[in-house]
């Protein structure tokens, strides 16, 4: 069968390599992005088109299911945040081999976005040039129309503020995120509080750890059952940074942490700058690869393995997304890797991940969560010593030592 998975994924790779591709990428990258999403909705919206796509695109296994915070995923290979901003394409996922899609990110109110022109592609450095600025249809309209939505595969709804002000308010910014937490209580499985959007008029003021704690005691108050939050972060951040944003999530009991934002800094040497078009906008693929593989390695050890990972930034291959698993990573996300490579990578990249577990002897990929990456507990967040020291670290999630 393996063969037959492989042949298949080899023709369908070569013919996005050579066919498809250069047509798509004739085409303005916004422009190609909506033309391509109402093919998706084209192909999920009846019962043989998804039998179809599955026929092209789906692998199954089952040493790919795993259990993270209560909720099961067929593999851990996840749509990212911002390709599917007002939640259209969700009958797609399933049939081409993600195991879970994080949907948005939405809004309390309508955002349009930014003015102008918003993505570039960045050929030779495998990136996206992104300024989009959070545009989507706002949090309201989106729920009223998914809260029939019957799912096939897990959910997370990603919440961010409106872009719509440069001046910072923190109530009613705060309230703008739980405008999005309340509408979709009852629809999808997880939420991501994006606090790292690079394109928003007022940046990015929740990177401050005591405005990020009144975020999250507003969520706290409010929280739901059995759904647990996330929290995305930026990129380009400082260690320093890092770590009081890794001990505000210990403190209010944030269950993990989404690893990471677009990068901004042009100087990144995986970046060719005669490429780079415009002077705003963050990156998205291989510039972000290494960050987003560090930011796991060195928050798996601050968190000791307490909090959920998901880790999202350059995976084009089944060797980046096991990286980025044997680093501490308990899901992945993509989207540039399928804008460059066609959508059969997510099954190749499943298939290739049977083989790393197998070669390492692994029947699950929670046992492969953190394996290259062992704890140590002198890197551990202060937080933990002293929860530790009073007993009170089985109250953190408590659950992952990997
Ligand atoms: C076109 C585009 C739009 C994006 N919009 C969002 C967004 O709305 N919210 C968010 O959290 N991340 C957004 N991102 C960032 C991605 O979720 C992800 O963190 C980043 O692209 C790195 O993954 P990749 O290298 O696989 O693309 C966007 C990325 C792209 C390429």
């Amino acid at each position: 069968m393996n063969i037959i998975y492989s042949t298949r994924n080899f023709v369908l790779r070569l013919s996005y390599r050579f066919i498809a591709k250069p047509l798509v990428f004739l085409w303005e990258p916004e422009d190609a992005h909506d033309k391509l999403k109402s093919l998706g909705k084209f192909m999920s919206s009846n019962f043989l088109f998804r039998g179809i796509s599955r026929l092209l695109f789906s692998y199954r296994n089952q040493r790919l299911n795993t259990v993270v915070d209560g909720i099961q995923y067929d593999n851990p290979i996840g749509l990212s945040a911002g390709f599917d901003k007002d939640g259209e394409l969700t009958k797609m996922y399933p049939c081409i081999s993600f195991g879970f899609a994080e949907l948005g990110s939405f809004t309390g109110q309508v955002c349009p976005g930014n003015p102008g022109r918003r993505l570039w592609r960045l050929k030779k450095s495998k990136s996206i040039l992104v300024w989009y600025g959070l545009n989507n249809q706002g949090a309201e309209r989106i729920a009223q129309r998914l809260a029939k939505a019957r799912f096939k595969l897990p959910i997370g709804i990603s919440a961010a503020k409106t872009n719509n002000t440069d001046c910072f308010d923190i109530d009613r910014s705060i309230a703008d995120y739980m405008t999005t937490y309340r509408a979709f209580r009852d629809i999808g499985d997880y939420y991501t509080i994006n606090i790292s959007c690079p394109n928003t008029q007022d940046g990015e003021p929740f990177a401050d750890p005591d405005n990020l704690g009144k975020l999250f005691e507003a969520i706290n108050r409010e929280r739901v059952p059995n759904k647990p939050v996330y929290v995305k972060i930026a990129a380009d951040m400082s260690i320093d940074e890092v770590n009081s944003i890794v001990d505000t999530v210990l403190r209010y009991k944030i269950d993990g942490m989404v690893l990471a934002n677009l990068t901004k800094p042009r100087d990144n040497p995986e970046v060719f700058k005669d490429e780079v078009p415009y002077p705003k906008g963050a990156m998205s693929g291989l510039p972000l690869q290494k960050i987003a593989t560090n930011l796991v390695r060195h928050i798996h050890q601050r968190a000791q393995g307490k909090i959920t990972l998901i880790a999202v930034g350059g995976i084009f291959t089944a060797r980046d997304a096991y990286e980025k698993i044997t680093s501490g990573a308990h899901l992945c996300q993509m989207i540039t890797g399928m804008i460059f490579d066609g959508p059969q990578v997510m099954a190749e990249i499943n298939q290739g991940l049977v083989k790393y577990l197998k070669k390492d002897g692994l029947n699950t990929i929670s046992e492969a969560v953190g394996l290259r990456n062992p704890l140590d507990e002198r890197f551990a967040s202060p937080l933990l010593q002293q929860h530790s020291d009073t007993g009170r670290i089985t109250s953190i999630t408590g659950k992952k030592a990997a």
